[in-house]
């Protein structure tokens, strides 16, 4: 964080100070006790199981400058306030438009797919043009954005921050902790239908962010997303658009998948067409990387500038299509981070274009999709068969509509006969053991196995296990 005395940060995240006002922060600001070194900021969340406060000697004892939270402590200068969540984004609100003031450009990012994979290539694009903050991760919510925003430095030049919501009004609130002046929507999904309730009020909760806007910054929207581009008349800013349309202000041509399913296309913007070879796998980081070139561009960089340093951006936030090989020659592709049915199908996609013996698909659960859950999981079973996976294991009793799917796409087609001996190739497993436990006994050369599911169902584990057996044999 910039320096602060203890008197200025109580000021800017509106609590009392209990403590020396003249001690300064010279550190980072940071939620875990164990993390903290001398002259850091400790903010004491008060959590489900443990309450921060109670860590506050642990954190004088560390050498932290000071601390925001509940409750005063001996020995350590104590901001005290009601909501700790609430004075740190005061407190990052505070900051960042100091920043602001010193020429800092803030870019948000929101989308129901893709948002963490877009910063993490913006990210890099920026670096290439000045110092720029956009930590590897998922840092997307009231407490992981106003870290972000601490995060930044005098020297920052650009801030690209991960806008995350679970419901109407969360967009509106980190965007009144730090305005971007470049907004990014990547797409209106079902991550969340659950607690959204419906598509539409997903949009109108994304479109939150053009609305904060201001008249002087850009929008940049998805043009192949309808419900994206229909947020065009709900913003002051200029608006650029993306996608592989001739319309498009930002487009790609001749996009092709190399033989690591990795995007390679022509950049086209601002009257240039530059070659663009992504080095993350899947055709939907085509649609990441135009955002994250319209982003660029607006924040001033030229487009033979961004279609390099795009060409030169690698895989940054983990579990995340990430492809290995073991020494077998078994490929285990990990996009075990989370899963909705697009990036489920944006994953799948990817996975038949690997080159291999075998394409195997081992599905846990989409998690938070409300009523219309069980229908989704169907759905997807089926157009896994139709995609054309050699074998699909489902995992959990969540995950059992993809079977279900799978089993009726398969007897509508061809009528899923089976070669004697083999295995059937459509599997339901109760738990991660008893699939590790097919795989291990099923697996060989040249498969290439997907993993994924919902966060909550812990399948990067699967993937870890995977690996660790292939260098065991
Ligand atoms: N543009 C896209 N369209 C569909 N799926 C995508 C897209 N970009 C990434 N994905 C898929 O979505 C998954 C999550 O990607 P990423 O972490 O970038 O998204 P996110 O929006 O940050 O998610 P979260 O809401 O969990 O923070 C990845 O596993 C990837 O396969
Ligand atoms: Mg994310």
């Amino acid at each position: 964080m910039i320096e602060l005395t203890l008197a200025e940060v109580a000021a800017a995240a509106g609590g009392e100070l209990a403590g020396d006002p003249s001690a300064v922060v010279t550190g980072a600001v940071r939620t875990d006790s164990r993390a903290l070194a001398a002259g850091d900021l400790f903010v004491a969340l008060p959590g489900e199981r443990v309450d921060g406060a109670d860590f506050l000697p642990a954190a004088a004892a560390a050498g932290a400058a000071g601390a925001l939270a509940t409750r005063p402590a001996p020995g350590l200068p104590v901001v005290v306030v009601p909501d700790p969540v609430e004075a740190l984004g005061r407190l990052a609100g505070a900051v960042h438009r100091r920043l602001v003031d010193g020429g800092l450009v803030t870019v948000g990012i929101t989308g129901s797919s893709g948002k963490t994979s877009t910063k993490d290539l913006l990210g890099q694009v920026l670096a290439a043009a000045g110092p720029t903050v956009s930590p590897e991760g998922s840092f997307n919510n009231d407490i992981g954005l106003p870290l972000t925003v601490l995060s930044a430095g005098t020297g920052t030049r650009s801030l690209v921050l991960e806008m995350g919501a679970r419901g109407p009004g969360h967009i509106a609130r980190l965007c009144r902790i730090a305005r971007p002046d470049i907004g990014v929507v990547l797409n209106v999904g079902s991550a969340h239908l659950g607690e959204f309730g419906s598509a539409e009020v997903i949009a109108a909760s994304k479109g939150e962010l053009v609305e904060a806007l201001p008249a002087e910054g850009t929008a940049v929207l998805n043009a192949d997303d309808p419900r994206v581009i229909g947020m065009a008349p709900r913003t002051a800013a200029r608006v650029v658009t993306t996608g592989l349309g001739a319309d498009a202000d930002v487009r790609a041509v001749d996009v092709d998948l190399d033989d690591a399913a990795r995007a390679r296309f022509t950049l086209v913007a601002g009257g240039e067409q530059h070659p663009v070879a992504l080095q993350v796998v899947g055709a939907h980081h085509v649609a990441n990387a135009l955002s994250a070139a319209a982003a660029a561009l607006a924040a001033g960089m030229t487009p033979g500038a961004v279609a390099a340093a795009l060409s030169a951006a690698g895989p940054r936030s983990r579990w995340r299509m990430e492809v290995s090989r073991r020494a077998d020659g078994v490929t285990v592709v990990n996009d075990a981070y989370n899963a909705n049915p697009e990036s489920m199908r944006a994953a799948l996609a990817a996975l038949t274009r690997l080159p291999g013996r075998r394409r195997i698909a081992v599905l846990g659960a989409m998690g938070e999709l409300g009523t219309g859950a069980e229908a989704e999981h169907t759905r997807l079973g089926r157009d896994v068969v139709r995609a054309g996976v050699d074998l699909l294991v489902s995992v959990g009793a969540d995950a059992v509509g993809l079977h279900t799917g799978a089993l009726a796409e398969r007897s509508a087609g061809d009528g899923g006969g089976q070669e004697d001996g083999a295995l059937d190739s459509v599997q339901h497993v109760p738990d991660r053991e008893a699939a590790l436990q097919l795989l291990t006994a099923e697996l060989g050369a040249d498969d290439v196995v997907l993993v994924k599911a919902s966060r909550s169902y812990g399948l990067e584990q699967l993937a870890a296990d995977l690996l660790a057996d292939g260098q065991a044999s």
